[in-house]
C-alpha cells in the first residue's frame, strides 16, 4: 500500500518535476490561518485579526515574476476576502480579492489564491477587504525582490525591515461599522500602533504603563532598508526616527530620485522605502515616532505611535521629548511640498511650470527616470507625457451625506453599492442588470444616488483621471491593477487650464495617491490590463460607506493571452450560488497538522497547474 502509493507519488513526480525544472518563473507557498486572537495593543484587551496567530500578519516576501500561492483560511465568523493592495494581478482580476471581482470566503472555508507578481519589484501589502475588517487587524507587509540580473539604484542594504503604521481604534470592526450604519462618524482613534504594537511609554501621562512597544535593533554604520505601510483606517501619519535621516528609495515598485527627509507623511495605504544609515554614537536608543497629521496636535497627542530604534552598542533607553514633527498643522501646503524644499533632479524644473505662492507643488516624490528595474506599464516605455489621453474622468468627493435616509459617501455623486454577483463573473456567465457601465464622466449635478455604476475603460485607452476633493480630510485613492503615474496635484478647482502644470517627465508611477482637502490630483493610466479594477478611497470609513467605483476593461477580441481564464476554484455566489459545490469543512484540519506529503502533493499540483496556464 505503502509501496504503491510511493511509486504512483514518483510518477506524479516525474510527469511535473521535469516541466517544473524548465518552467522559470519558481512557485512560493503560504498558508494563512485568519483568526481571531486578544491583543492589548493600547492596554484594552480587544479581540484582533490574525495571521497564523501572528498580529500583523507575516510578510510575504518573494521575488519579480514569482508565482504566489496563497491558501487562506477564513476562521473568523465573517466573510472573508484578502487583498494585495499595489499587487498588479496582470491579467486576473480573478485574485484581486475585493467584492467586485471575487466571491467572499465564507466563514470556516478555505480559498487558494494564485498570482504571479509580475515585472514589479518593491514595496506593498495586504489586508482582509471586506466590512472594515482592516481596522482589527488581519494586515502584513508585501515585498518583491529583484532578481540579480535587474539591479535596483543603491546597494543591496544590510538589513531589510517592514514596518506597519496605523491609526488604531480599542472598539474592534464590527463595533466601527455599527457606528458607521448608525450614521455617526468614528471619532478620533485611541492610538497608533506600530508593527501591531502600542507606543512606548516616552510619557508617563499620556502612555500607561505596561505596554508592549516595537524594537528595531540594528548594528552600527550600517544601511538598512526600511518599508514603511501606512495599514490604518483614516489618518495621515508623519513618520520619523530621532536624529537620522530617511533617504526615501522607492515608493510601491518605483526607484524614486533619492532625497533626505528628517521626516515624511505616509497616507493611509501607501507605502515608502527609506535607506537608514546607523551613523549615530549610540549614546542612547532613538525614537521612531508616527504622528497624527493636519489635526490639532494638542487634542491628538496620544494618537501618537512611539517605537525604539536600538543600536546593538547602545548604552542606555531613550529619553526626553519626542522628535518635533512639522510645525505646520494647519498649513497643509507643507506635506505638498516637502519634496521642494531643498534639493531635486533637473529634469523636473525643465519640464513644465511648477509654482504655487512661490514654491514648487508637486508630491514629493519623482521617478529616477535613469534607475533600472521593473517599468509601469506601456512596457519600456516610461514617455506617458506623449501619449494622447483617450478618456478623461473628473471624480469628485463630498463629505458624507444622506441618501434615502442612510449617511453615505460618494464619488461623482455615486455612491457605490457592491454586486451580490461579482462584475467579472456576471460577464463570465452573461447575467444582464447586475452593473451599469454608466459611471459619470464628470461629477453629477443632480441629487446623489446609490449605485452599481461602473467605468467603462477601453482596452488599451489612456485615462486620465482627476481626484477632486471636497471632503475635510486627505483621501488617498487606490486604483488596482494598474500603476498610474501622479502628474499633478494643485489646491482649489482642477480646470483644463491646470494641465499646463502637469509634471509630463518624471512623475512617480504608483497605485496610491493623496489628495488634500479642497485640492485636486491627477493621474494618468495605461488601461493595459485586462479586468475589472477597484477604484476606491483607502479611507476605511469612506469606503465602507460607498466612495469606490470599478474600472471595467475588456478586450473586444478575448483570448487567454490577454486575460487568464478564471481560476477553477472561483467561488460563485449571488446569482450564481447555485453553482458553488458546499465545501466540506468538517474535515478541514489546521495547517499545522497537515503531513508534509500532502503539502508536497499541494505543491506540486498547484505548480503543475501553474505551468500549464502558461
Ligand atoms: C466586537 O465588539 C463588540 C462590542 O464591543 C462585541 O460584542 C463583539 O463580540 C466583538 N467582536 C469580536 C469578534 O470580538
Ligand atoms: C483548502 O485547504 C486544503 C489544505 O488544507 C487544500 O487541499 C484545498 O485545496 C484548499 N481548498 C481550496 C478551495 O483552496
Ligand atoms: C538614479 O539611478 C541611477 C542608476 O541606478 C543612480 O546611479 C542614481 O544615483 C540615481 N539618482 C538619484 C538622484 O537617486
Ligand atoms: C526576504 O528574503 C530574503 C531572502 O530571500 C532576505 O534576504 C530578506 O531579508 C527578506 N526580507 C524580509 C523583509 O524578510
Ligand atoms: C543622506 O544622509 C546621509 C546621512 O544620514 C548621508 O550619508 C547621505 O549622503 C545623504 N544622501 C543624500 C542623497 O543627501
Ligand atoms: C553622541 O551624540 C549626542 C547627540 O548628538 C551628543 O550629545 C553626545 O555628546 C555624543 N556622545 C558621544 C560619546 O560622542
Ligand atoms: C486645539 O485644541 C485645543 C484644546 O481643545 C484648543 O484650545 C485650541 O484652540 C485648538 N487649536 C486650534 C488651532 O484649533
Ligand atoms: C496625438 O494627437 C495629435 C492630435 O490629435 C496627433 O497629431 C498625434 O499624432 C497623436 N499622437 C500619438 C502618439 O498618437
Ligand atoms: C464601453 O466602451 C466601448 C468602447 O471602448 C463601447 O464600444 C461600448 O459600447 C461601451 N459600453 C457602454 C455600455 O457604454
Ligand atoms: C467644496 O465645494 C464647495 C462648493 O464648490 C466649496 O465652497 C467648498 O470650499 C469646497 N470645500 C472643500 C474642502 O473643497
Ligand atoms: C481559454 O481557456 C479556457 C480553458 O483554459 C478555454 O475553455 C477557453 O475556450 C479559452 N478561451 C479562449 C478565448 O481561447
Amino acid at each position: 500500500m505503502v509501496a504503491s502509493s510511493f511509486l504512483s507519488f514518483l510518477c506524479f513526480c516525474i510527469v511535473f518535476l521535469i516541466p517544473l525544472c524548465i518552467a522559470e518563473d519558481p512557485t512560493a507557498f503560504y498558508n494563512f490561518e485568519v483568526s481571531y486572537i486578544t491583543a492589548s495593543p493600547l492596554g484594552v484587551p480587544q479581540q484582533v485579526i490574525a495571521i497564523n496567530g501572528k498580529f500583523p500578519g507575516p510578510t510575504i516576501n518573494v521575488t519579480t515574476n514569482n508565482n504566489v500561492v496563497v491558501n487562506v483560511r477564513n476562521k473568523l465568523d465573517e466573510h472573508l476576502l484578502m487583498h494585495w493592495s499595489g499587487i498588479q494581478q496582470r491579467r486576473s482580476s480573478w485574485e484581486d480579492g475585493v467584492l467586485g471581482t471575487t466571491c467572499p470566503i465564507p466563514s470556516k472555508w478555505n480559498w487558494t489564491y494564485q498570482f504571479q507578481v509580475k515585472d514589479q519589484i518593491g514595496s506593498f501589502f495586504y489586508f482582509p477587504s471586506l466590512n472594515m475588517q482592516r481596522a482589527s487587524g488581519g494586515f502584513g507587509s508585501f515585498i518583491i525582490n529583484n532578481r540579480a540580473v535587474i539591479p535596483i539604484p543603491f546597494d543591496t542594504p544590510y538589513g531589510d525591515i517592514t514596518v506597519t503604521i496605523g491609526d488604531w481604534y480599542t472598539r474592534n470592526h464590527t463595533a466601527l461599522r455599527k457606528a458607521l450604519d448608525d450614521g455617526k462618524d468614528l471619532g478620533m482613534p485611541d492610538g497608533v500602533l506600530i508593527n501591531g504594537k502600542g507606543p512606548y511609554r516616552y510619557n508617563d501621562k499620556l502612555v500607561p504603563d505596561g505596554i508592549d512597544y516595537e524594537t528595531i535593533t540594528v548594528h552600527p554604520g550600517k544601511t538598512y532598508r526600511i518599508r514603511v505601510s501606512n495599514v490604518g483606517v483614516s489618518t495621515s501619519l508623519n513618520f520619523r526616527i530621532q536624529n537620522h535621516n530617511l533617504l526615501l528609495a522607492e515608493t510601491e515598485g518605483s526607484y524614486t530620485v533619492q532625497q533626505n527627509y528628517s521626516n515624511l507623511d505616509i497616507h493611509v495605504g501607501q507605502t515608502f522605502s527609506f535607506l537608514l544609515t546607523t551613523d549615530q554614537n549610540a549614546s542612547s536608543d532613538y525614537y521612531i515616532v508616527a504622528s497624527a497629521r493636519f489635526v490639532n496636535e494638542s487634542r491628538w497627542q496620544r494618537v501618537t505611535g512611539v517605537g525604539i530604534l536600538k543600536y546593538t552598542n547602545s548604552k542606555g533607553k531613550a529619553s526626553g521629548p519626542l522628535p518635533d514633527p512639522p510645525r505646520d498643522q494647519f498649513d497643509k501646503t507643507f506635506s505638498m511640498n516637502q519634496g521642494q524644499i531643498n534639493q531635486f533632479g533637473g529634469a523636473l524644473m525643465q519640464y513644465g511650470s511648477y509654482s504655487y505662492k512661490n514654491i514648487y507643488v508637486y508630491s514629493w516624490e519623482w521617478w529616477n527616470v535613469s534607475a533600472s528595474g521593473a517599468r509601469p506599464n506601456p512596457q519600456g516605455s516610461f514617455r506617458y507625457g506623449s501619449i494622447n489621453v483617450t478618456e478623461i474622468y473628473v471624480l469628485r468627493n463630498l463629505p458624507p451625506e444622506k441618501i434615502n435616509g442612510k449617511r453615505r459617501t460618494t464619488l461623482s455623486g455615486v455612491s457605490f453599492v457592491n454586486p451580490k454577483t461579482p462584475i467579472r463573473l456576471a460577464d463570465k456567465y452573461k447575467l444582464k442588470g447586475v452593473y451599469k457601465l454608466d459611471f459619470p464622466t464628470k461629477p453629477l449635478t443632480g441629487p446623489p444616488r446609490l449605485e452599481t455604476s461602473v467605468i467603462n475603460g477601453t482596452y488599451r485607452g489612456f485615462m486620465e483621471i482627476i481626484l477632486q476633493n471636497n471632503d475635510t480630510k486627505v483621501h488617498s485613492y487606490h486604483l488596482s491593477g494598474y500603476a498610474f503615474f501622479v502628474v499633478g496635484m494643485d489646491y482649489g478647482v482642477w480646470t483644463e487650464n491646470s494641465r499646463g502644470t502637469y509634471n509630463k517627465w518624471d512623475g512617480i508611477a504608483r497605485a496610491t495617491a493623496q489628495v488634500y482637502p479642497g485640492a485636486w490630483t491627477a493621474i494618468l493610466v495605461s488601461l493595459d490590463n485586462v479586468g475589472v479594477w477597484n477604484l476606491r478611497t483607502e479611507n476605511l470609513d469612506a469606503w465602507y460607506l460607498g466612495q469606490e467605483t470599478y474600472v471595467h476593461v475588456v478586450n473586444p477580441e478575448p483570448n487567454n493571452k490577454t486575460e487568464l481564464p478564471m481560476p477553477d476554484n472561483a467561488l460563485f455566489c449571488g446569482d450564481l450560488s447555485k453553482m458553488q459545490k458546499p465545501q466540506d469543512i468538517s474535515s478541514a484540519k489546521s495547517f499545522e497538522s497537515n503531513g508534509s506529503m500532502l503539502l508536497l502533493t499541494i505543491f506540486l499540483l498547484v505548480s503543475a497547474l501553474f505551468y500549464i496556464y502558461q
